[in-house]
């Protein structure tokens, strides 16, 4: 149990990251067409892999994502012909030099993160390969300490907002997603410079509804053992509620009163602190 996750520079990952794998990703081969789809686990990765491959499908060949930072696909990875779509968790200062040199184009998606931690707590008890917690109060605690897989919440997005105002860097918010969809996939689609229809809009938003997607996964219409994050193989482990503000249904007030106190005092720089307010 106490193995399933191991600290590489000072951050917890699971084994399918090995610290092997993690110290290759240095010299690792980056092209300049890659997209980088870059997320803290739980903000909507899989949401937003869905909107961008079916962007992606209305004009050219582009292969399911694969995560960077997965030892069981890095040969598959390595080995892609096509447009390569590729998901991951590092933080900035982790990731592979080679894609800050080619300038690749990068999406980070961030959501609340006391949705984000509550979402979290729900995958530690569903996912084998992530430790037990007892209890949502002692995840809480976990989380605030950033001693969960992939680190802190704080750490992971601060080290990307300093790059914000990079060209090749999209900054997207869950929340935003849920608020207005077919905006935001207007918005990557420019970003990518794909130029697709409204129609093709209005039907990839369609298809990428939560229960459009929950239910694809349940009547396997979808592959369930496809995911695009080496946390789990098991798709029905990734669609739980797709909600925002479950946080309330979990949080004491006490626990939003500490919640909001760390939040204030590590985002006091961030000019996208306001972004987090629901
Ligand atoms: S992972 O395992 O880190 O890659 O998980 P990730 O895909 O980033 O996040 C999973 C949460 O995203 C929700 N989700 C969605 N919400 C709205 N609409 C759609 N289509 C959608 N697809 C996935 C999923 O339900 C998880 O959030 P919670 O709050 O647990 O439901």
């Amino acid at each position: 149990e106490a193995e399933l996750l191991h600290t590489f520079k000072g951050i917890p990952f699971t084994t399918r990251s090995s610290p092997e794998l993690l110290k290759s990703l240095d010299t690792f081969d980056a092209r300049e067409d890659d997209v980088l789809l870059v997320s803290y686990p739980k903000s909507g990765t899989h949401w937003l892999a869905g909107v961008i491959t079916k962007l992606y499908d209305t004009q050219v060949t582009v292969t399911s994502p694969i995560e960077l930072g997965d030892i069981s696909r890095l040969e598959e990875l390595n080995k892609l012909s096509s447009k390569r779509i590729i998901p991951t968790h590092l933080d900035y200062n982790m990731l592979p030099p080679n894609f800050k040199n080619k300038k690749c184009k990068m999406i980070y998606i961030s959501r609340n993160p006391k949705d984000t931690a509550v979402s979290m707590f729900h995958y530690y008890r569903d996912n084998p390969n992530l430790p037990t917690v007892d209890s949502w109060t002692a995840f809480f605690d976990l989380f605030l300490k950033g001693n969960v897989v992939c680190g802190s919440w704080f750490d992971h997005f601060l080290s990307w907002e300093e790059h914000e105002d990079e060209k090749n860097i999209l900054f997207l918010f869950y929340e935003d997603m849920k608020k207005d969809l077919p905006k935001v996939v207007k918005e990557i689609s420019l970003f990518l410079n794909l130029n697709v229809s409204d129609d093709d809009i209005q039907d990839i938003c369609k298809k990428s509804s939560f229960s459009e997607m929950k239910n694809d996964t349940e009547k396997e219409n979808s592959d369930p053992s496809h995911t695009v994050c080496a946390l789990t193989s098991n798709r029905k482990l990734i669609f739980r509620k797709g909600a925002v503000g479950d946080w309330k249904n979990y949080f004491t007030p006490k626990q939003n009163i500490r919640f909001q106190e760390i939040f204030n005092e590590k985002m006091k720089l961030s000019k996208m602190a306001n972004s987090f307010t629901y």
